[in-house]
């Protein structure tokens, strides 16, 4: 997990049609770019944003970001030539719409290796239709298939509130069943999973708040809309100078020799599992990759 832990705590979406984002997307301190072809630009935009989003990443320049092409559906006009596109631009994944059945990606994943895909290009999957969220433990599945190479969740949180006509309010009560639904999910296929996008970009206290939600259900990071989400974002969803301590002092007590044989210990007046110390090794993990990255 260390040697390969990659952090995913933003992911800025910006529309491929937009030439000064996809310049600007270069200089922006973001852990991951969704280079969108899809809902962000208008049908007679479509062409111009396809060749302006394989021109860029092909240009690359994009350093440490990881970059992501959200291709348009294969049940629209643009889809077969946006996957075709996206696999010669080579990016780290191509991000899927309106996943329904794993049969979608498996699909995708296939005409991926129809078209000579590099092995290293990964799936991820918008996870945005009412049926998706009745199928989520299946396709979260497909993370433990290989040939599927999914890699990584995304809530479309817009368009399953289209879809399901469900409101997104403040604490998002109506979301969550779906959005934890997709956290276990997403962890039962070993994968990512991104919390979806807060769409009034100048509310700070808004943003915060979600946020911070979305670090309490256990998302890896949030997509964003807007570049003045990420500092506030990383905030939220990087772990803590106490997190971080408190991590590694309870991996060194359970080191300590006369700790060896215990499963549980008392630390500070609480009940300290070796299950804890598991988890405060992937807290200095992120703790270590973030600090990698900058
Ligand atoms: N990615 C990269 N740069 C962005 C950006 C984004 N998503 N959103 C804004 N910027 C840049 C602008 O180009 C501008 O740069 P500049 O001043 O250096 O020229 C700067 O940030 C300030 O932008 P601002 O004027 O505040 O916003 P706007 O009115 O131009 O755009 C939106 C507002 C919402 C239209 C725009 O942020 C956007 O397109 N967001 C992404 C939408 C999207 O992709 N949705 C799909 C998934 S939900
Ligand atoms: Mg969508």
């Amino acid at each position: 997990m260390t040697a390969q832990f990659r952090p995913r705590r933003s992911a800025l979406y910006m529309p491929g049609s937009n030439a000064r984002a996809l310049e600007k997307a270069r200089t922006l301190d973001v852990d991951c770019l969704l280079l969108d072809l899809e809902d962000a630009v208008a049908p007679d935009a479509k062409d111009l944003a396809r060749t302006q989003v394989v021109d860029a990443v092909t240009a690359g320049g994009y350093g440490s970001r990881e970059v992501v092409i959200r291709i348009n559906g294969l049940d629209t006009p643009w889809g077969e030539t946006d996957l075709e596109a996206a696999v010669k631009a080579n990016p780290d994944a191509i991000l899927v719409p309106k996943v329904n059945t794993p049969a979608d990606l498996q699909r995708i994943a296939h005409k991926l290796s129809v078209h000579g895909a590099s092995s290293g290009l990964k799936l991820w999957a918008m996870m945005e239709t009412p049926e998706a969220m009745l199928n989520a433990g299946a396709i979260g599945a497909c993370g433990r298939d290989p040939e599927v190479r999914l890699s990584c969740f995304v809530m479309g949180t817009n368009d399953l509130a289209k879809e399901t006509r469900a409101r997104l309010t403040p604490g998002r009560a109506a979301m969550m069943p779906w959005l934890m639904t997709c956290v276990a999910a997403a962890r039962a296929g070993g994968i990512d999973i991104l919390d979806g996008v807060y769409n009034a970009f100048q509310d700070e206290d808004g943003f915060a708040a979600e946020c911070a939600q979305g670090v309490d259900m256990g998302m890896d990071g949030k997509t964003l809309i807007h570049p003045k989400q990420i500092v506030p974002c990383h905030a939220a969803f990087s772990p803590s100078e106490e997190e971080i301590a408190w991590a590694r002092r309870i991996n060194e007590i359970f080191a300590e020799p006369e700790n060896a044989g215990k499963g549980a210990i008392q630390v500070d007046g609480k009940m300290v599992e070796r299950l804890h110390a598991d988890m405060g090794k992937r807290v200095i993990a992120i703790a270590d990759a973030i600090a990698a990255r900058s």
